[in-house]
């Protein structure tokens, strides 16, 4: 197979890192050969004016419940939203809560039928002599995840673009991915975009080469834009092979000089923005963490000076 050859000749691969893919026409990558409103809906989502974007993302509920910090988004969330370009959540919470006046981009959960708590077997075992952790297919693990709303309902909520979860490499995989090219199909109709989700299962490693292929087997199957996670070794060459933008999730709440400093390395690395959700409603002061977040991305800061940023906007109070 071709991919398992890929994986033995790692070291004669060249992903062209320091060679940026042309857009001509357009000014994000992949998309210059869009239809007229597609590209006006990225241009929604990622700023013209440097091709980058801070999403919100408060989408966790779907399968989480009352995440920390999402527990009122009306109090919590609603303050933060002048400052994102893009707000990623459910239909729930935006036909609820999010005031229909917003200008900003929506990007609408598309995916789930799961949760947290979704009934599943786990244990462990050894792949060639290596701990591993399993889940047993059958039981409904968190990936067996189905499309959520129809193509109306995303025209009707006006969304930019539909986010769904793809879990590459769990037992789940062919039907995340059948969930995804349906979306795009339809929604490829109407001018909307699709983002395509990396979910880790917890049997896969959350190295480059794992990104690479899932980040690139979602673009070859259609997705406008791909989020991922961000890793230290090898970034560049997961933006660098994926033809759509990458932008990366936060993850788990790190200290915020961390969370700006791998913000500013994904997009010194090629990503094209953020999708950033714990990291911002988590942080001691989510109004302060957001802006500082804006300047890496928007206005070139480095991490240290978002950080200075950040404590001096959160010493005002
Ligand atoms: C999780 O599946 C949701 O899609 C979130 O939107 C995503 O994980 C980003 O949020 P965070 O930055 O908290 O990881």
């Amino acid at each position: 197979m071709a991919d398992i050859d890929g994986i033995k000749q790692e070291k004669q691969k060249n992903f062209f890192t320091d060679v940026p893919q042309a857009a001509p026409g357009f000014f994000l990558k992949g998309s210059h050969q869009y239809d007229w409103g597609l590209k006006n809906r990225l241009s929604k989502v990622f700023n013209p004016k440097d091709g980058r974007t801070v999403m919100l993302a408060f989408d966790h509920g779907y399968f989480q419940g009352p995440t920390t910090g999402l527990e009122r988004v009306d109090q919590t969330i609603l303050p933060l939203e002048p400052y994102a370009d893009c707000l990623m959540l459910t239909r729930g919470i935006q036909r609820s809560v999010i005031p229909a006046s917003t200008q900003k981009a929506i990007a609408l959960r598309a995916s789930g039928g799961t949760s947290m708590v979704s009934p599943m077997e786990e244990w462990e075992g050894e792949i060639d002599g290596k701990k591993a952790k399993f889940a047993r297919p059958g039981f409904e693990p968190l990936s067996n995840e189905s499309t959520a709303l129809n193509i109306e309902e995303a025209i009707r909520l006006n969304a930019s673009i539909l986010a769904v979860q793809v879990f590459i490499g769990s037992a789940y995989e062919r039907q995340s991915l059948k969930n995804m090219t349906d979306l795009v199909d339809a929604a490829s109709r109407y001018g909307i975009g699709v983002m395509g989700v990396v979910a880790v299962g917890r049997a896969m490693a959350r190295n480059s080469q794992y990104f690479r292929l899932a980040t690139r087997i979602m673009a070859e199957l259609g997705a406008n834009v791909v989020k991922c996670y961000y890793t230290e070794e090898g970034f560049e060459t997961i933006t660098s092979c994926c033809p759509v933008p990458i932008v990366i999730a936060g993850g788990k709440k790190l200290p915020e000089l961390d969370a700006l400093k791998m913000s500013y390395n994904a997009i010194q690395q090629g990503a094209s923005g953020v999708d950033m959700g714990r990291n911002i409603f988590q942080s001691d002061d989510p109004i302060s963490m957001m802006k500082a977040v804006r300047g890496v991305v928007h206005e070139n800061l480095s991490p240290e000076q978002g950080y200075e940023m950040y404590n001096d906007l959160k010493s005002k109070g």
